[in-house]
C-alpha cells in the first residue's frame, strides 16, 4: 500500500529520534512491500526560525493532506532560547497547541506499561509493582484550560491573570466514547478522573461519562478524584486499565505514569480526531540539554510510529513487528543511557535504531 506521511522533526532531540523512526518505517516498507511518501513539516522553534511563527497554514495543510503525522518534539530551553523572549502566543508550544486544534485531535492516547526487562528502572518498590502494570491514559486534548479564554490585566495597580476552564457535553461525550471503545479491547475498566468535589466542569464530566457508560454495560466505570489518582499511581498502579481525563489533569498524570514505568523515553502517544487520522509523538519533550549528542532514546518515537501503523494505516501486523523488535532489543540487553542498568550494553540513538531495524 502507498501512504502519505507528514514528518515533523521539530526541535531539540526531535530530528535525531524522528530519523530513527523513519529508519524503522523504511524497513517496514521494504519488508512488507509498502511505500511511504514523506513530506517534512516545520513546527515549533524550527518554524519560528524559518517562518517567524511556530505554525503556518502551509504546515496545517500539508498535515491535513496526509494519512498521518509523525512528530519528534518541539521547544527549547526556556531560560536560554530566544524563542522564549517572544510573546506566549508566538512560542514553540503555541504551534503544538495550534496544530492539535486545527486538526481537531481531541483524543490523546498515552499508554504506560512496565516492560519486564525494565523492571530495574522502575522507581517503585517491588511489592508495589506486583505483577506489573499496563494502563492507557485517554486525555482530552482540545478543550479545558488549555483553550479557554485567558488574559492578564491590571486592576487598581494589582496585576491579575485569568484562565478559564470550559467543557461542553459534546466534548466530554466524544472523548468518553473513545475511552470506552478502547477499554472494550483491553481489561474492560475505565477510571474517569476529575475534581468533582470542587469544579462544575468536573461535575458535568461525571454526569456525561455516566451517560456514555450506560451504552457499555460490560465495562466497569469508576470515578476518581485527581489528587487521589496521583497518589494511586505510585501506590497501586496495577489497578488501572483506561484512565479517562480532561486536558490539564491528563498532562500531569501522564508524566507521572510515564515515570513509574522507569523512563519517559519509552512512552509513545497518539492524538486522534474522529477519523483514522492522527498525529503520533513521544510523550517526552525535546530535551535540549542532550540534543545533537546522539544519546537520546528513540524508542518512544519508534513505538509512536508503531501506533501510527496500527491506528491510522490499519497495518496491525507491521505494528506488531515493530513492537516485537523493540522488545527483542531490550531482551538482548541493549539500553540507551536513560534506561541503562548494570550488566547491560549501552548504545546511542543511531545504534538503537539500527538494532531495532535489523530485528524487523
Ligand atoms: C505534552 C506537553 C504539551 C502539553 C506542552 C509542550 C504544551 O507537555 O504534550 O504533554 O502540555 O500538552
Ligand atoms: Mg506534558
Amino acid at each position: 500500500m502507498e501512504y502519505k506521511i507528514s514528518l515533523i522533526p521539530g526541535d531539540g532531540i526531535g530530528p535525531e529520534i524522528v530519523g530513527e523512526a523513519k529508519k524503522i518505517l523504511d524497513k517496514v516498507c521494504e519488508k512488507y512491500g509498502h511505500k511511504f511518501n514523506y513530506e517534512e513539516v516545520l513546527l515549533g522553534g524550527a518554524s519560528i526560525d524559518a517562518c517567524g511563527v511556530p505554525l503556518t497554514q502551509e504546515a496545517i495543510d500539508t498535515a491535513k493532506n496526509s494519512d498521518a503525522v509523525l512528530m519528534g518534539s518541539i521547544g527549547g530551553d526556556a531560560k536560554t532560547s530566544p524563542w522564549y523572549r517572544l510573546e506566549p502566543s508566538k512560542r514553540p508550544e503555541a504551534g503544538l497547541l495550534g496544530i492539535r486544534k486545527a486538526l481537531n485531535l481531541f483524543a490523546n492516547l498515552r499508554p504506560a506499561y512496565l516492560y519486564n526487562e525494565l523492571k530495574g528502572a522502575c522507581p517503585l518498590k517491588e511489592e508495589v509493582i506486583g505483577e506489573g502494570f499496563d494502563m492507557i491514559i485517554v486525555r482530552e486534548l482540545t478543550g479545558g484550560l488549555y483553550f479557554g479564554e485567558r488574559r492578564t490585566v491590571e486592576e487598581n495597580g494589582v496585576r491579575k491573570a485569568i484562565d478559564t476552564l470550559t467543557y461542553d457535553e459534546k466534548e466530554i461525550r466524544r472523548i468518553a466514547v473513545k475511552a470506552f471503545e478502547i477499554a472494550g479491547k483491553r481489561k474492560k475498566k475505565v477510571t474517569s478522573v476529575d475534581k468533582a468535589n470542587v469544579l462544575d466542569s468536573s461535575r458535568l464530566w461525571r454526569k456525561v461519562v455516566e451517560e456514555v457508560a450506560a451504552d457499555y454495560p460490560d465495562i466497569t466505570l469508576e470515578h476518581m478524584l485527581v489528587d487521589n489518582c496521583a497518589m494511586q499511581l505510585v501506590h497501586n498502579p496495577g489497578q488501572f486499565d483506561v484512565i479517562l481525563t480532561e486536558n490539564m489533569f491528563g498532562d500531569i498524570l501522564s508524566d507521572e505514569a510515564s515515570m513509574v514505568t522507569g523512563s519517559i523515553g519509552m512512552l509513545s502517544s497518539a492524538s486522534l480526531n474522529e477519523t483514522k487520522f492522527g498525529l503520533y509523538e513521544p510523550s517526552h519533550g525535546s530535551a535540549p540539554d542532550i540534543a545533537g549528542k546522539g544519546v537520546a532514546n528513540p524508542i518512544a518515537t519508534i513505538l509512536s510510529a508503531a501506533m501510527m501503523l496500527r491506528f491510522s494505516l490499519d497495518l496491525d501486523k507491521e505494528a506488531d513487528a515493530v513492537e516485537a523488535a523493540v522488545q527483542q532489543v531490550l531482551k538482548e540487553g541493549y539500553r540507551t543511557g536513560d534506561i541503562m542498568s548494570e550488566g547491560m550494553k549501552q548504545v546511542g540513538t543511531k545504534e538503537m535504531g539500527d538494532l531495532i531495524a535489523e530485528r524487523i
